[in-house]
């Protein structure tokens, strides 16, 4: 079967890497793909967001599966699309997408069906009085999150009345309303659940570390690092997830009319009450995806093609033992602006010891030479026996790579390796 991968991130290059390996799939594409991902699969040059290219490319070169990665595609309705022309595609129709591409629906959504999530209320754009006033009313700290694809940078913690009147100012400028929501204390965790709009397979769990700088510091980003396990989702907690909130999702999007395939990303916060839904995404976490990826034993075609064809009820899916972390390296500045085409020395060599793996996101080759292209640019996964070694290993690689442009977290880990 010919796979083609849609997104061009670290996240797509950890899909290629593990569909290159299936004995399943004799033809890999990625649209628009990097210079990493250009070693294991044919890059086409083609934007995640061209919808129409994309499905003109998998028509004419006989595509049996898309795997899109990035969720924008997703609510721009590219399987559905795709599905129309007869292709199959792995990911969620433009209608169940708005599990991630509306707060105000998945916060209703969650309401109508008793799925665990903050007490809210949601304020249409022309509502800015109202929600005023709420804010005013409620105690505090509150949570004000403009609704919409926002990349994670639309939400604000307010702490202050003042402060949560300044965040709903901005949160109405961006125009698509707002939800206000009931501040909820616990540590986060991720879980990644695969679907296939009956069914879902429990993929792995991960945290993520948001903030750019060591330390929880500084300003929210698309995600410095993660590792996978979720050491607060061992043993049966994250099945305990599966049941009490990806399960009843599935049942209830099907029962809506918008089964939901592909990807379903819980972001929990696990409370003293038990876990929360904070968010639901559409799609694999970046970097969660390079460091749950590689614990995967199952043949990832095959889980894919069974989850399009609606078969994960017979499958089952089975990890290695390792633990895995991923460091991110982004260019300095990220995530405000940042300089593009800086040179990276060679990467040659950086991936030898096995339990290592390098993933490119932003980056694109030029007469022989390696540059930057984006804010998060490369990211390494180490593997290991335990926690402490998967990180050894992930930054006695990322200290080999030579690119002063660049700037990484040294501390990724550090809440699983304190508690531990
Ligand atoms: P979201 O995009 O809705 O996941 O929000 C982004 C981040 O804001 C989350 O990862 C949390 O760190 C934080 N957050 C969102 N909602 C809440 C909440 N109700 N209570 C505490 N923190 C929250
Ligand atoms: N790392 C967070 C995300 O992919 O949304």
């Amino acid at each position: 079967m010919k796979v083609l991968v849609v997104g061009g991130g670290g996240r797509e290059h950890a899909l290629c890497w593990s569909l290159s390996g299936s004995p399943l799939v004799d033809g890999l594409y990625c649209a628009p793909g990097n210079a990493g991902i250009a070693a294991t699969a044919t890059c086409v040059g083609i934007e995640a967001d061209d919808l129409d290219r994309l499905v003109r490319f998998a028509k004419e070169r006989g595509v049996g599966l898309v795997v899109v990665g990035p969720e924008r595609p997703l609510v721009l309705g590219l399987v559905d699309r795709l599905e129309a022309e007869g292709v199959k595609a792995f990911g969620p129709t433009a209608a169940a997408a708005r599990l991630e591409g509306s707060k105000r629906f998945m916060k209703a959504f969650c309401a109508r069906h008793g799925i665990p999530t903050a007490p809210w209320r949601a304020f249409a754009a022309d509502e800015a009085g109202a929600a005023r006033a709420f804010v005013a009313a409620e105690p505090l700290p509150l949570v004000v999150k403009a609704d919409g694809l926002a990349a994670g940078k639309g939400v604000v913690i307010a702490g202050t009345r003042a402060e949560a009147l300044a965040a709903l100012d901005d949160a109405f400028a961006a125009g698509d309303g707002v939800v206000v929501e009931r501040f909820l204390a616990g540590e986060e965790a991720s879980l990644f659940a695969l679907c296939d709009g009956r069914d879902a397979l429990l993929i792995g769990t991960a945290q993520d570390h948001k903030r750019a700088f060591d330390g929880d510091e500084g300003p929210n980003t698309g995600g410095m690092g993660a590792y996978a396990p979720a050491p607060l989702l061992e043993g049966d907690a994250a099945e305990r997830v599966m049941d009490a909130i990806v399960r009843p999702t599935l049942a209830a999007m099907a029962a809506e009319g918008a089964p939901f395939k592909g990807f379903l990303y819980a972001g929990l916060m696990l409370t003293d009450e038990g876990p929360q839904l904070l968010e639901y995404n559409v799609r694999f976490g970046d970097p969660e995806c390079q460091a749950v990826l590689p614990r995967l034993m199952t043949d990832l075609a095959q889980l894919l093609q069974g989850a399009v064809d609606g078969m994960l009820g017979h499958m089952d899916l089975r990890w290695y033992p390792e633990h895995a972390l991923t460091v991110v390296l982004a260019a300095k500045g990220y995530p405000g602006t940042y300089p593009k085409d800086t040179p990276i020395g060679a990467l040659e060599g950086i991936d030898d010891d096995p339990d290592v793996l390098l993933f490119h996101a932003g980056t694109r080759r030029e007469d022989g030479r390696l540059l930057s292209t984006g804010g998060r640019v490369l990211s390494v996964t180490g593997l290991g026996a335990t926690l402490k070694e998967a990180r050894a290993r992930a930054y006695a690689a990322v200290e080999r790579i030579d690119w002063p442009d660049g700037f990484y977290r040294r501390d990724i880990g550090w809440r699983a390796l304190r508690a531990g």
